[in-house]
Protein backbone atom coordinates (compact mmCIF):
# COMPACT_ATOMS: atom_id res chain seq x y z
CA UNK A 1 0.00 0.00 0.00
CA UNK A 2 1.05 3.42 -1.12
CA UNK A 3 0.86 5.97 1.92
CA UNK A 4 2.88 8.91 0.99
CA UNK A 5 1.04 11.52 -1.14
CA UNK A 6 2.65 12.18 -4.63
CA UNK A 7 1.97 15.33 -6.77
CA UNK A 8 2.11 14.78 -10.50
CA UNK A 9 2.42 17.35 -12.81
CA UNK A 10 1.62 16.28 -16.52
CA UNK A 11 2.67 18.06 -19.96
CA UNK A 12 1.05 16.71 -22.75
CA UNK A 13 1.22 18.64 -26.80
CA UNK A 14 2.41 15.65 -28.93
CA UNK A 15 -0.72 16.59 -31.23
CA UNK A 16 -2.92 19.63 -31.43
CA UNK A 17 -4.08 19.56 -27.93
CA UNK A 18 -1.83 21.73 -25.17
CA UNK A 19 -2.70 20.32 -21.90
CA UNK A 20 -1.21 20.67 -18.21
CA UNK A 21 -2.58 18.69 -15.72
CA UNK A 22 -2.21 18.09 -11.93
CA UNK A 23 -2.77 14.90 -10.38
CA UNK A 24 -2.64 13.19 -7.09
CA UNK A 25 -2.05 10.22 -6.20
CA UNK A 26 -2.34 9.41 -2.23
CA UNK A 27 -3.38 6.35 0.11
CA UNK A 28 -2.80 4.06 -3.64
CA UNK A 29 -5.55 6.41 -5.09
CA UNK A 30 -5.09 8.75 -7.86
CA UNK A 31 -7.57 11.93 -8.08
CA UNK A 32 -7.01 14.66 -10.75
CA UNK A 33 -6.70 17.66 -9.47
CA UNK A 34 -6.61 19.97 -12.47
CA UNK A 35 -6.55 18.73 -15.94
CA UNK A 36 -6.62 22.46 -18.69
CA UNK A 37 -6.89 21.25 -21.88
CA UNK A 38 -6.58 23.61 -25.01
CA UNK A 39 -8.15 21.83 -28.54
CA UNK A 40 -5.97 24.05 -31.47
CA UNK A 41 -8.62 25.47 -33.52
CA UNK A 42 -6.14 26.28 -36.63
CA UNK A 43 -6.55 23.09 -37.77
CA UNK A 44 -10.17 23.14 -38.85
CA UNK A 45 -8.94 25.11 -41.74
CA UNK A 46 -6.25 22.65 -43.08
CA UNK A 47 -9.24 19.69 -42.59
CA UNK A 48 -6.56 17.32 -40.83
CA UNK A 49 -3.57 18.49 -38.08
CA UNK A 50 -0.68 20.71 -39.61
CA UNK A 51 2.07 19.94 -37.84
CA UNK A 52 4.17 23.31 -37.93
CA UNK A 53 0.85 25.22 -36.80
CA UNK A 54 0.51 22.53 -34.27
CA UNK A 55 4.20 23.72 -32.66
CA UNK A 56 3.46 27.46 -32.96
CA UNK A 57 0.51 27.31 -31.33
CA UNK A 58 1.98 25.15 -28.17
CA UNK A 59 4.80 27.65 -27.66
CA UNK A 60 2.33 30.55 -28.01
CA UNK A 61 -0.54 28.51 -25.00
CA UNK A 62 1.70 27.08 -22.92
CA UNK A 63 2.54 29.71 -20.47
CA UNK A 64 -1.39 30.27 -20.56
CA UNK A 65 -2.48 26.62 -19.31
CA UNK A 66 -0.05 25.74 -17.45
CA UNK A 67 -0.64 28.75 -15.04
CA UNK A 68 -3.78 27.60 -15.45
CA UNK A 69 -3.94 24.04 -14.32
CA UNK A 70 -1.33 25.31 -11.14
CA UNK A 71 -4.06 28.05 -9.89
CA UNK A 72 -4.61 26.76 -6.86
CA UNK A 73 -1.65 24.64 -6.59
CA UNK A 74 1.69 25.61 -4.92
CA UNK A 75 4.41 24.61 -7.98
CA UNK A 76 7.02 23.90 -5.24
CA UNK A 77 4.90 20.84 -3.86
CA UNK A 78 5.04 19.13 -7.45
CA UNK A 79 7.21 15.84 -6.80
CA UNK A 80 7.28 14.81 -9.79
CA UNK A 81 6.67 15.74 -13.94
CA UNK A 82 5.53 13.75 -16.76
CA UNK A 83 5.64 14.65 -20.11
CA UNK A 84 4.84 12.90 -23.40
CA UNK A 85 7.52 11.94 -25.21
CA UNK A 86 6.75 9.45 -27.71
CA UNK A 87 5.06 8.99 -29.87
CA UNK A 88 3.92 12.37 -31.99
CA UNK A 89 4.56 15.32 -34.35
CA UNK A 90 8.41 15.85 -33.32
CA UNK A 91 8.63 19.64 -32.77
CA UNK A 92 5.01 19.88 -31.15
CA UNK A 93 6.75 17.11 -28.59
CA UNK A 94 9.71 19.42 -28.56
CA UNK A 95 7.90 22.37 -27.25
CA UNK A 96 6.20 19.78 -24.05
CA UNK A 97 9.70 18.32 -23.47
CA UNK A 98 11.72 21.60 -23.14
CA UNK A 99 8.83 22.78 -20.55
CA UNK A 100 8.98 19.92 -18.49
CA UNK A 101 12.58 19.57 -18.77
CA UNK A 102 12.91 23.81 -17.22
CA UNK A 103 10.54 22.54 -14.51
CA UNK A 104 12.23 19.79 -13.32
CA UNK A 105 15.30 21.42 -13.63
CA UNK A 106 14.16 24.54 -11.58
CA UNK A 107 12.54 21.98 -8.74
CA UNK A 108 14.96 19.48 -8.98
CA UNK A 109 12.39 16.74 -9.76
CA UNK A 110 12.41 13.85 -11.50
CA UNK A 111 10.76 14.06 -15.62
CA UNK A 112 9.57 11.22 -16.58
CA UNK A 113 9.20 10.57 -20.45
CA UNK A 114 5.36 9.06 -21.17
CA UNK A 115 4.38 7.09 -24.36
CA UNK A 116 1.40 9.05 -24.90
CA UNK A 117 -0.29 5.79 -25.82
CA UNK A 118 0.50 4.03 -22.59
CA UNK A 119 -1.60 7.38 -20.98
CA UNK A 120 -4.86 6.51 -23.06
CA UNK A 121 -4.91 3.46 -21.54
CA UNK A 122 -3.70 3.73 -18.21
CA UNK A 123 -6.35 6.86 -17.35
CA UNK A 124 -8.69 4.38 -16.59
CA UNK A 125 -7.42 4.38 -12.87
CA UNK A 126 -8.39 7.57 -12.08
CA UNK A 127 -10.08 7.51 -8.96
CA UNK A 128 -9.50 3.73 -8.67
CA UNK A 129 -6.62 2.32 -6.13
CA UNK A 130 -3.63 1.50 -7.58
CA UNK A 131 -3.75 -1.92 -6.02
CA UNK A 132 -6.89 -3.05 -8.15
CA UNK A 133 -6.02 -6.44 -8.60
CA UNK A 134 -6.77 -6.89 -12.27
CA UNK A 135 -5.49 -9.64 -14.47
CA UNK A 136 -5.49 -10.82 -17.98
CA UNK A 137 -5.84 -7.12 -18.83
CA UNK A 138 -5.52 -6.33 -22.88
CA UNK A 139 -6.11 -2.58 -24.22
CA UNK A 140 -7.45 -0.81 -26.67
CA UNK A 141 -6.42 2.62 -28.01
CA UNK A 142 -8.06 4.25 -30.76
CA UNK A 143 -7.68 7.89 -31.89
CA UNK A 144 -6.48 10.17 -34.91
CA UNK A 145 -3.28 8.57 -35.56
CA UNK A 146 -3.12 5.13 -33.67
CA UNK A 147 -5.47 1.74 -34.43
CA UNK A 148 -3.72 -0.54 -31.73
CA UNK A 149 -4.04 -3.32 -29.03
CA UNK A 150 -2.08 -4.17 -26.33
CA UNK A 151 -2.10 -6.83 -23.58
CA UNK A 152 -0.95 -5.44 -20.16
CA UNK A 153 1.01 -8.53 -18.05
CA UNK A 154 1.60 -6.47 -15.55
CA UNK A 155 0.81 -2.93 -13.67
CA UNK A 156 3.37 -2.24 -11.37
CA UNK A 157 6.45 -2.93 -12.29
CA UNK A 158 4.17 -2.02 -15.44
CA UNK A 159 4.65 -4.02 -18.74
CA UNK A 160 2.82 -3.54 -21.95
CA UNK A 161 3.25 -5.25 -24.90
CA UNK A 162 1.88 -4.37 -28.75
CA UNK A 163 -0.49 -6.97 -30.13
CA UNK A 164 -1.66 -5.39 -33.34
CA UNK A 165 -2.02 -2.27 -34.93
CA UNK A 166 -3.51 -0.77 -38.20
CA UNK A 167 -1.68 -1.75 -41.50
CA UNK A 168 -2.92 1.87 -43.31
CA UNK A 169 -5.02 4.70 -41.92
CA UNK A 170 -5.59 5.01 -38.05
CA UNK A 171 -9.15 4.78 -37.31
CA UNK A 172 -10.05 7.97 -36.25
CA UNK A 173 -7.72 9.53 -38.99
CA UNK A 174 -10.76 7.51 -41.53
CA UNK A 175 -13.16 8.99 -39.33
CA UNK A 176 -11.28 12.53 -40.93
CA UNK A 177 -10.99 11.38 -44.34
CA UNK A 178 -14.66 10.40 -44.33
CA UNK A 179 -16.15 13.84 -43.30
CA UNK A 180 -13.41 15.78 -45.32
CA UNK A 181 -15.01 14.19 -48.48
CA UNK A 182 -18.33 15.15 -47.54
CA UNK A 183 -17.19 18.51 -46.79
CA UNK A 184 -18.48 18.21 -42.85
CA UNK A 185 -15.25 19.48 -40.88
CA UNK A 186 -12.39 19.01 -38.65
CA UNK A 187 -12.28 16.51 -36.95
CA UNK A 188 -14.86 14.32 -38.45
CA UNK A 189 -15.50 11.68 -35.57
CA UNK A 190 -17.74 13.53 -33.51
CA UNK A 191 -19.92 15.24 -36.87
CA UNK A 192 -20.38 11.61 -38.36
CA UNK A 193 -21.08 10.20 -34.94
CA UNK A 194 -24.12 12.66 -34.54
CA UNK A 195 -25.35 12.59 -37.95
CA UNK A 196 -25.20 8.32 -37.73
CA UNK A 197 -27.53 8.46 -34.42
CA UNK A 198 -29.68 11.00 -36.28
CA UNK A 199 -29.95 8.57 -39.20
CA UNK A 200 -30.44 5.77 -36.86
CA UNK A 201 -33.00 7.30 -34.60
CA UNK A 202 -35.08 8.04 -37.64
CA UNK A 203 -34.93 4.51 -39.16
CA UNK A 204 -37.24 1.58 -37.55
CA UNK A 205 -36.46 -0.94 -40.21
CA UNK A 206 -33.47 -3.23 -39.87
CA UNK A 207 -30.96 -1.90 -41.49
CA UNK A 208 -28.34 -3.52 -44.27
CA UNK A 209 -25.08 -2.78 -44.06
CA UNK A 210 -23.99 -0.77 -47.23
CA UNK A 211 -20.24 -1.23 -47.02
CA UNK A 212 -18.22 -4.53 -45.94
CA UNK A 213 -16.41 -4.68 -42.44
CA UNK A 214 -12.83 -4.63 -42.71
CA UNK A 215 -11.06 -7.94 -42.40
CA UNK A 216 -7.40 -8.08 -42.50
CA UNK A 217 -5.16 -11.15 -41.60
CA UNK A 218 -4.58 -11.69 -37.72
CA UNK A 219 -5.64 -9.23 -35.12
CA UNK A 220 -4.48 -6.34 -37.19
CA UNK A 221 -6.89 -3.12 -38.75
CA UNK A 222 -6.90 -1.83 -42.38
CA UNK A 223 -9.15 1.47 -43.29
CA UNK A 224 -8.00 2.40 -46.73
CA UNK A 225 -10.57 0.16 -48.59
CA UNK A 226 -13.66 1.18 -46.06
CA UNK A 227 -12.69 4.84 -47.65
CA UNK A 228 -12.44 4.03 -50.99
CA UNK A 229 -15.97 1.68 -50.96
CA UNK A 230 -17.48 5.44 -49.31
CA UNK A 231 -15.97 7.47 -52.06
CA UNK A 232 -17.13 5.26 -54.83
CA UNK A 233 -20.32 5.05 -53.42
CA UNK A 234 -20.62 8.65 -53.25
CA UNK A 235 -19.33 9.20 -56.91
CA UNK A 236 -21.78 6.32 -57.98
CA UNK A 237 -24.62 8.28 -56.37
CA UNK A 238 -24.58 11.56 -56.53
CA UNK A 239 -28.11 12.38 -54.50
CA UNK A 240 -26.89 10.31 -51.45
CA UNK A 241 -28.41 10.83 -48.33
CA UNK A 242 -25.53 12.07 -46.29
CA UNK A 243 -27.13 10.48 -43.03
CA UNK A 244 -26.89 7.09 -44.04
CA UNK A 245 -23.84 7.17 -45.61
CA UNK A 246 -22.34 8.79 -42.26
CA UNK A 247 -24.46 5.73 -40.38
CA UNK A 248 -23.07 2.68 -42.26
CA UNK A 249 -19.18 4.24 -42.42
CA UNK A 250 -19.21 4.19 -39.14
CA UNK A 251 -21.13 1.09 -38.69
CA UNK A 252 -18.21 -0.70 -40.65
CA UNK A 253 -15.63 1.18 -39.10
CA UNK A 254 -16.55 0.63 -35.40
CA UNK A 255 -17.82 -2.97 -36.27
CA UNK A 256 -14.23 -4.00 -37.82
CA UNK A 257 -12.75 -2.79 -33.98
CA UNK A 258 -15.42 -5.38 -32.31
CA UNK A 259 -14.70 -8.13 -34.19
CA UNK A 260 -11.22 -7.78 -33.62
CA UNK A 261 -11.24 -7.10 -29.95
CA UNK A 262 -13.72 -10.10 -29.68
CA UNK A 263 -10.87 -12.15 -31.03
CA UNK A 264 -8.39 -10.62 -28.82
CA UNK A 265 -10.80 -11.30 -25.93
CA UNK A 266 -11.20 -14.69 -26.72
CA UNK A 267 -7.55 -15.86 -27.75
CA UNK A 268 -6.02 -13.90 -24.77
CA UNK A 269 -8.95 -15.34 -22.25
CA UNK A 270 -9.29 -11.23 -21.14
CA UNK A 271 -10.84 -10.27 -18.21
CA UNK A 272 -10.34 -6.95 -18.50
CA UNK A 273 -10.65 -4.47 -21.25
CA UNK A 274 -9.04 -1.01 -20.89
CA UNK A 275 -10.28 1.58 -23.68
CA UNK A 276 -8.73 4.84 -24.73
CA UNK A 277 -8.08 7.70 -27.12
CA UNK A 278 -10.28 10.08 -28.94
CA UNK A 279 -12.57 7.16 -31.09
CA UNK A 280 -13.56 6.10 -27.75
CA UNK A 281 -15.95 8.82 -27.03
CA UNK A 282 -17.72 7.00 -30.15
CA UNK A 283 -21.34 6.33 -29.07
CA UNK A 284 -21.63 3.54 -31.16
CA UNK A 285 -19.01 2.07 -30.28
CA UNK A 286 -19.43 2.09 -26.32
CA UNK A 287 -22.90 0.71 -27.42
CA UNK A 288 -21.24 -2.09 -28.76
CA UNK A 289 -18.56 -2.49 -26.01
CA UNK A 290 -21.54 -2.69 -23.51
CA UNK A 291 -22.98 -5.52 -25.25
CA UNK A 292 -19.15 -6.95 -25.25
CA UNK A 293 -19.26 -6.73 -21.99
CA UNK A 294 -22.37 -8.52 -21.53
CA UNK A 295 -21.31 -11.44 -23.66
CA UNK A 296 -17.90 -12.30 -21.94
CA UNK A 297 -18.39 -11.19 -18.60
CA UNK A 298 -15.72 -9.25 -18.64
CA UNK A 299 -14.82 -6.06 -17.35
CA UNK A 300 -14.29 -2.85 -19.54
CA UNK A 301 -12.85 0.10 -18.30
CA UNK A 302 -13.70 3.42 -20.90
CA UNK A 303 -12.90 6.86 -19.57
CA UNK A 304 -15.54 9.63 -19.44
CA UNK A 305 -15.06 11.32 -23.02
CA UNK A 306 -13.00 13.99 -21.75
CA UNK A 307 -10.46 11.76 -20.75
CA UNK A 308 -11.02 9.76 -24.36
CA UNK A 309 -9.44 12.82 -26.12
CA UNK A 310 -5.60 13.94 -25.80
CA UNK A 311 -5.23 15.56 -21.89
CA UNK A 312 -2.25 15.83 -19.76
CA UNK A 313 -4.01 13.90 -16.96
CA UNK A 314 -3.39 10.85 -18.76
CA UNK A 315 0.07 11.35 -19.03
CA UNK A 316 0.48 12.31 -14.95
CA UNK A 317 -0.98 9.01 -14.43
CA UNK A 318 1.39 7.01 -16.83
CA UNK A 319 3.82 8.70 -15.26
CA UNK A 320 2.87 7.34 -11.67
CA UNK A 321 3.33 4.12 -13.11
CA UNK A 322 6.23 4.47 -14.91
CA UNK A 323 7.99 5.72 -11.55
CA UNK A 324 7.09 3.60 -9.53
CA UNK A 325 8.66 0.51 -11.82
CA UNK A 326 11.45 2.29 -12.49
CA UNK A 327 13.55 3.09 -9.47
CA UNK A 328 16.41 4.27 -11.49
CA UNK A 329 14.94 8.00 -13.02
CA UNK A 330 16.55 8.94 -16.51
CA UNK A 331 18.76 11.99 -15.98
CA UNK A 332 17.76 13.01 -19.99
CA UNK A 333 16.12 11.27 -22.87
CA UNK A 334 15.02 12.45 -26.44
CA UNK A 335 11.79 12.59 -28.24
CA UNK A 336 10.76 10.23 -30.97
CA UNK A 337 8.06 9.91 -33.52
CA UNK A 338 7.02 6.19 -33.06
CA UNK A 339 5.97 4.06 -30.12
CA UNK A 340 8.99 1.43 -30.95
CA UNK A 341 11.82 3.97 -31.08
CA UNK A 342 10.49 5.91 -27.91
CA UNK A 343 9.70 2.36 -26.18
CA UNK A 344 13.78 1.89 -26.20
CA UNK A 345 13.82 4.49 -24.16
CA UNK A 346 11.86 1.94 -20.95
CA UNK A 347 13.50 -1.34 -22.17
CA UNK A 348 17.23 -0.53 -22.53
CA UNK A 349 16.56 0.89 -18.41
CA UNK A 350 17.34 -1.35 -15.89
O1 LIG B 1 -6.90 10.77 -28.97
P1 LIG B 1 -7.20 11.96 -29.81
O2 LIG B 1 -7.81 13.17 -29.13
O3 LIG B 1 -5.91 12.46 -30.56
C1 LIG B 1 -4.97 11.60 -31.10
O4 LIG B 1 -4.09 11.15 -30.34
O5 LIG B 1 -5.12 11.32 -32.31
O6 LIG B 1 -8.16 11.46 -31.01
C2 LIG B 1 -8.65 12.32 -31.98
C3 LIG B 1 -9.48 11.51 -32.96
C4 LIG B 1 -9.93 12.30 -34.20
O7 LIG B 1 -9.62 11.56 -35.35
C5 LIG B 1 -11.44 12.43 -34.01
O8 LIG B 1 -12.16 12.48 -35.24
C6 LIG B 1 -11.76 11.17 -33.24
O9 LIG B 1 -10.69 11.03 -32.33
N1 LIG B 1 -13.02 11.26 -32.49
C7 LIG B 1 -14.09 10.46 -32.74
C8 LIG B 1 -15.13 10.88 -31.86
N2 LIG B 1 -14.64 11.92 -31.10
C9 LIG B 1 -13.35 12.13 -31.51
N3 LIG B 1 -14.26 9.45 -33.62
C10 LIG B 1 -15.45 8.85 -33.66
N4 LIG B 1 -16.50 9.20 -32.85
C11 LIG B 1 -16.37 10.19 -31.95
N5 LIG B 1 -17.42 10.52 -31.16
ZN1 LIG C 1 -4.05 10.52 -28.32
Amino acid sequence: MLKDKILVLGIETSCDETSVSVVKLENGSIEILSNVILSQDIHKIFGGVYPEQAFRKHQENMIIILKEALKSIDIREIDLIGVTAYPGLVGALALGVATAKTIGAILNKPVIPVNHLWGHLLVNFTNLPLEYNLQNIVGLVISGGHTNTYIIKNLIPLKIEKISSTLDDAVGESFDKIARILNLGFPGGPIIDKLASNYKSKTSRNIKPLFPVPNPENYNFSYSGLKTAVSRYIKNNPNFNLEEVCYHFQYSAIKHIINKIEKIIQDFEANFLLVGGGVAANSFLREELENLQNKYKIEILIPKPILCTDNAAMIAIAAIFLYLTYKNILQTFDIYPTEEEGNQIWYSTK
